[in-house]
């Protein structure tokens, strides 16, 4: 190794040790239960009823560039609080992540200035030739993000998204720098929390690649423009990012400080939105295009994010019902195709129930257990329970019932509506299996019963 080889090595190590504290919520589930912020100048304690464990965590420039070049004044409370199981296994993962990040750097290095270069020579080479085979079937509706999460050790957004911006021809078209565009999909990873259950990386992916699904249906393909196409890819791999892991209402009731930054309205979406456009400003992805290009895409990153906020499904699928009916959606305006890039990504946000029995059941479980989890903080802090959060009350099983009867069916109804493919009917033909499944299920005493048999989904609560 040369010696600038050497020395990149170690600047490296040093910007990844300094971005483990960057601003972000972070959110520790063990059970020292500890909710994070960090925002403006110093650590504050934001609620005399959370003194113990929730604190607030302060950087300078939090929005949107929260990850400037500012120096972190925070301390973290954290190592104040950990005991030995906090550590957990969350230490061997970063540790593992970090070689990868090495060959990551190593290989990055070594092949600038050659353009074309498959993403995918970073890989461990045990998993290089199966995960390269997995991609290649990246456009399947059985598609295994579990699976490919795995061989790529963790990876899979990473790997997902470049993947496709590569597939799309996009780099290229958009004169995308390679160095940057890693850089930001690393960060991007590297935000979302792998402790949250189920807000995590690997939805991200999911999601991506659910993107990718609707990106090809005939009427889309057709009609998008690369500028939709990376909109929509970049949307799907942000739409979380920096999720807490627990919802809108939650964040209200402990008087959270994004909850006021953002008025109680579409709180964590604005904040998925804004982090993104931080990652994008910090790497400069977009700094060689005109100004006025890189702010219109800021703005329609926020609107495609902001869509995903379940609490507007109504408006949304409203608006969408009267396009269908009137048969006035022409995807030669450019308003048009944004609205259709909106419901893509808001179909591809809740698809979990229109997958296979295998993989919907896993994502069950996942954002089962990360509401489940949000309940037991609120007990543990006597705050009301959140509807869907008791795993007193509420099974697997009704949770998911209910949220596909009243949230996932509707919409994809509308969107089988607009684009009657096989895709479509296979989506809608897994939903009502797995809902039939679910109610095979369904325990015994049904507390449903106790609310008149419908339990109306409460803003924010379910996955988004
Ligand atoms: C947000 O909601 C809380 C609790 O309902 C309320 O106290 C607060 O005033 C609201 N903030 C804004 C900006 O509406
Ligand atoms: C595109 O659609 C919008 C909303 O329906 C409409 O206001 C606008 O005039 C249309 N633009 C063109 C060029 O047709
Ligand atoms: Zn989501």
């Amino acid at each position: 190794m040369g010696i600038a080889l050497i020395w990149s090595v170690i600047a490296f190590l040093i910007r990844w040790i300094f971005s483990k504290r960057r601003g972000a919520i972070s959110y520790d589930s063990s059970d020292q239960t500890a909710l994070y912020i960090r925002m403006l100048g110093a650590c504050v304690i934001f609620k005399q009823l959370f003194s113990r464990d929730v604190r607030v965590r302060s950087q300078v420039g939090f929005e949107p560039e929260r990850r400037g070049s500012h120096p972190y004044l925070g301390v973290d409370f954290r190592t104040l609080h950990s005991r030995a199981e906090s550590a957990g296994s969350i230490p061997a993962r970063r540790i593992r992540r970090l070689f990868s990040f090495q060959r990551h750097l190593l290989s990055s290095r070594l092949l600038r200035g050659v353009p074309h270069q498959n993403p995918l020579h970073i890989l461990d080479e045990d998993y290089c030739g199966q995960a390269r085979c997995m991609l290649e079937k990246v456009g399947s509706w059985n598609f295994d993000i579990f699976f490919f999460d795995r061989l790529t050790n963790g990876n899979s957004l990473i790997y997902l998204t470049l993947y496709l911006l590569n597939h799309y021809g996009l780099i290229e078209l958009f004169q995308l720098d390679m160095v940057k565009v890693r850089r930001f999909l690393v960060l991007v990873q590297e935000d979302y929390h792998n402790h949250n259950p189920y807000h995590n990386s690997v939805h991200a992916a999911d999601v991506t690649q659910a993107m990718h699904c609707y990106l090809k249906e005939p009427k889309l393909a057709k009609s998008l423009t690369s500028c939709d196409i990376l909109l929509g890819l970049l949307a799907a791999a942000t739409h979380d990012l920096d999720h807490p892991g627990v919802n809108q209402p939650f964040l209200i009731k402990t008087n959270h400080y994004l909850a006021s930054l953002y008025r109680n309205t579409s709180v964590l979406e604005n904040h998925h939105w804004r982090s993104a456009v931080g990652l994008l400003r910090e790497t400069e992805l977009f700094s060689h295009l005109p100004a006025e290009d890189s702010v219109n895409m800021e703005r329609q990153l926020g609107s495609l994010i902001l869509a995903t906020d379940i609490s507007r499904q109504n408006e949304y699928l409203a608006r969408f019902r009267t396009h269908l009916d009137q048969e006035e959606l022409c995807l030669g305006n450019a308003s048009h195709r944004h609205f259709i890039l909106q419901m893509a990504l808001k179909c591809a946000d809740i698809c979990n129930p229109c997958r296979p029995w295998e993989l919907s059941k896993q994502w069950s479980e996942k954002v089962t257990e990360e509401f489940f989890h949000q309940g037991d903080i609120e007990k543990k802090h006597k705050l009301e329970v959140s509807p869907l959060c008791d795993s007193s009350t509420n099974s697997i099983a009704d949770v998911q019932i209910g949220f596909m009867t009243y949230v996932v069916e509707p919409l994809f109804a509308e969107w089988a509506r607009f684009s009657d493919t096989r895709l479509s009917q296979t989506m809608l033909g897994h939903l009502c299996l797995n809902k039939a499944s679910w109610k095979a299920l369904q325990p015994e005493e049904a507390e449903f019963e106790q609310d008149g048999g419908s339990r109306a989904l409460p803003q924010g609560s379910v996955e988004s």
